[in-house]
């Protein structure tokens, strides 16, 4: 059932590439230059109407959001909020008919994202999930659903899921930019051609897991960590540090590089080891002055950047490794793996249980 992989999380890991596959296919037309959206309720006047979005979701879903709604920035130009499920209802959003609500959940059964989902219609919002469960509680309830196609996913730590969200975020992004015209033809075209490159670079850096691996076993050794990055680097952080506490038990924190200045940098000793995802060049130049604070107070820098910085950055960190090169915004999809395998080589050093770790369900049906 484990397909030959030691464990279920390590065999959803190398399900990635077909995952990504599976949800671009039939939403990419045959030019490659367009999103089909068929079975969409959301109608174009509707789409051109809306003048913001909430994401709401619990954990990895979230932080899935938090990239997603980045890219529905960046493309479409609409203000976006994001909310953790459990917090929503509770902080009386302000939620309108031109509002967007956009759920998401693997499972489809977490109550909180459920909860939100309900509060989002009884105020008139149109609301969206993205969900890998059909007929699930969310996927049934939402008046929109996009499935991501990742499969089952068995392990507690989810990382499948996690991807394909991303993946069907870009998708819906780049058809709210298409309906909107916020993006041309020739740049959308662009994008999906840099997604479809996706699930090969994900094979890539899966045949090649020595260097995470002896890394894992070195901060095994550890109990705090932290992960800093900015932009989208710091989304992919936060997702990296929930990853490596749920199977590892190891402490992170992922911080805005930039945020560490005002107050954390008092917890960074000689030799703690910190991991710093420096993937976004607009913002490059700023992580490396982070890094440089951290290695100045004696931090064990460990950067994951693209081949062209390795060179540079190792003058101020102690390890590099490289990360394909893609569009800036498609990069999660891509340094989120190393720090799957992180997670999961972690776990495994320390001798804990990496598909049922403790404490922890898979679906968590109350709020
Ligand atoms: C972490 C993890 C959880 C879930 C969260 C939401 O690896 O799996 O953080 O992401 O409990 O679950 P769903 O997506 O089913 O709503």
């Amino acid at each position: 059932e484990k397909g030959g992989f030691a464990h279920f999380m390590l065999k959803e890991i190398h399900e990635q590439p077909k995952a990504y596959r599976d949800t671009m296919l039939g939403r990419i037309d045959e030019s490659g230059r367009r999103i089909v959206l068929p079975d969409l309720h959301l109608t174009e006047d509707k789409i051109r109407s809306i003048n913001n979005v909430h994401i709401v979701a619990c954990g990895t879903a979230y932080h899935a959001g938090l990239v997603g709604g980045s890219v529905i920035e960046r493309l479409v130009r609409i203000p976006v909020m994001y909310d953790v499920a459990s917090e929503y209802r509770y902080r009386s959003p302000l939620i309108t008919p031109e509002t967007l609500v956009i759920v998401v959940s693997q499972s489809g059964e977490t109550a909180d994202t459920l909860a939100a989902l309900r509060e989002a219609q009884a105020n008139g919002a149109h609301v969206l999930a993205i969900t890998n469960v059909v007929g699930s509680s969310i996927a049934r309830d939402a008046d929109d659903v996009i499935n991501t196609l990742a499969g089952p996913e068995i392990a507690v730590a989810s990382t499948k899921a996690y991807t394909s969200q991303l993946i069907a975020f870009y998708l819906f992004s780049l058809y709210l930019a298409q309906v909107r015209g916020t993006q041309t033809a020739d740049e959308i075209a662009h994008i999906i051609a840099a997604m479809h490159a996706l699930p090969e670079q994900v094979e890539s850096m899966l045949a090649n897991v020595d260097a995470i691996k002896a890394y894992a076993e070195h901060i095994a050794k550890h109990e705090d960590l932290f992960f800093i990055g900015r932009g989208l680097d710091y989304a992919v952080a936060m997702e990296g540090s929930l990853k490596l506490k749920e199977i590892s038990y190891i402490h992170s924190e992922a911080y805005a590089a930039g945020e560490l200045k005002h107050g954390t940098l008092a917890l960074i000793e000689e030799g703690i080891p910190v991991i710093a995802l420096a993937t976004q060049e607009s913002v490059l130049e700023k992580t490396v002055s982070n890094i440089k604070e951290v290695k100045a107070r004696g931090a064990d820098v460990l950067a994951l950047t693209h081949e062209e910085h390795v060179a540079g950055l190792l003058k101020s960190v102690d390890q590099a490794f490289a990360i394909p090169k893609t569009l800036p915004i498609l990069t999660p999809a891509l340094s989120v793996v190393p720090l799957q395998l992180l997670a999961y080589y972690a776990s495994l050093a320390r001798g804990n249980d990496v598909d049922k770790p403790r404490n922890l369900a898979k679906s968590v049906t109350v709020e």
